[in-house]
């Protein structure tokens, strides 16, 4: 066997599932503020006894949202330790038991052996590995499933429905890991699941006056999962790294990135939904485009909208950050629009992070 071959090839990330602390209205504000679709439910009227689950979908992201109706359950607990924030990065295989038995043999830790469920409409095989804090990677073979989602959930069509906001799919999902754990995750990635490292950012790329981080960023084979590690760096002041694992608790995913391909019109709807963006700085505009150079978009039209733009070899991109979307400081999302593109954004973190930092400032976690 060719040993440069894919020992886990992944079609793509089929769910992000967050555990929250109320699912019915998480749904709604997916719903009505970032323009996701209902698509699938789970819970007492199903069968369940002990959680309700919502799922939500805008093109090719899948969101589910799951709380707990019991006060003991693995659920609950999360949510109180953690808030509301992700369980499970699920990953979309042909072959999910043999995706198990890779990882497993490379010494990922199970959290779920291989297993397949059904319903009328087919089934499904499942299995799991547990990565950073108390997130896991669930591996979901849906070749011989045409249900609504998975076995188990019925279709979810409520009268209320919004229009979508042009996210077509999951371009990176950031996690914070704790202070010196970076290289321990990067090393998971690449030993467990045959990732690359695509890029490296150190103290000196990502600090401002008062804090600092550091990150790699971790591919899979054929480049449809990007996953940057983040992990504090020493800096005068609390980093927005520590000040999220002080209030998650531990390690956890931070952003998830989710791509338009009309970033103007996609953060132009967001915001009158009440989504709200970090600022930059006014002055960020008056120097941009002697970084990045001739773009197609309007300077005043990204400037109206807080957008920033940076360039890479193979062409530019255009990104804004949401603030944490929950009471504590802890998940937030990226939008993101690639025109060439394949980096992260390097030569906007130093604005961004102090764009950060006024907000620390505000909750008084500097
Ligand atoms: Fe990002």
């Amino acid at each position: 066997m060719n040993s440069r071959e894919d020992f886990l090839p992944i079609n793509g990330t089929d769910y992000v599932e967050f555990y929250v602390g109320n699912a019915k209205q998480a749904a709604y504000y997916y719903q009505t503020a970032f323009g996701f679709q209902p698509l699938a439910y789970a819970g007492l009227e199903t069968g369940l006894k002990d959680r309700t689950s919502y799922v939500l979908v805008q093109d090719k992201i899948r969101f589910v949202f799951t709380s707990s109706l019991v006060p003991d359950s693995e659920i609950a607990v999360h949510a109180m330790n953690h808030g509301d924030g992700v369980k499970v990065v699920a990953l979309w295989v042909d072959d999910a038991r043999k995706s198990w038995k890779e990882t497993t043999a490379r010494g990922a830790v199970s959290c779920l052996e291989p297993k397949v469920e059904k319903d009328e409409h087919g089934e499904a095989v499942f299995s799991g590995i547990r990565t950073y804090g108390e997130t896991v990677h669930i591996f979901v073979e849906r070749k011989n499933y045409n249900g609504p989602f998975l076995p188990g959930y019925v279709a979810w069509n409520p009268e209320y429905k919004t229009r979508d906001t042009g996210l077509k799919y999951v371009d990176h999902m950031v996690g914070n890991v704790g202070w010196n754990e970076m290289n321990k995750w990067v090393n998971f990635y690449a030993d467990t699941m045959g990732f690359t490292q695509l890029a490296s950012f150190d103290d000196k790329d990502i600090s401002t006056e008062y804090t600092a981080l550091m990150s790699k960023v971790m591919t899979n084979g054929n480049g449809r999962i990007k996953f940057p590690i983040n992990e504090p760096a020493e800096g005068r002041k609390r980093s927005q790294v520590e000040e999220y694992l002080d209030f998650f608790g531990t390690s956890g995913v931070q952003h998830v990135a989710m791509a338009t391909e009309n970033i103007l019109e996609t953060v132009g709807e967001l915001r009158k939904r009440g989504i709200e963006f970090l600022t930059v700085p006014d002055s960020y505009y008056d120097t941009v485009l002697n970084r990045v150079g001739k773009i197609d978009e309007e300077i005043l039209a990204l400037k109206k909208l807080g957008i920033l733009v940076d360039r890479d070899d193979e062409g530019y991109l255009l990104q804004i950050f949401t603030k944490p979307v929950e009471d504590r400081p802890t998940v937030f999302y990226e939008i993101i629009q690639r025109k060439g593109a394949k980096s992260f954004g390097k030569g906007n973190f130093k604005a961004l992070f102090e764009s950060i930092e006024l907000e620390q400032v505000r909750r008084g976690t500097l």
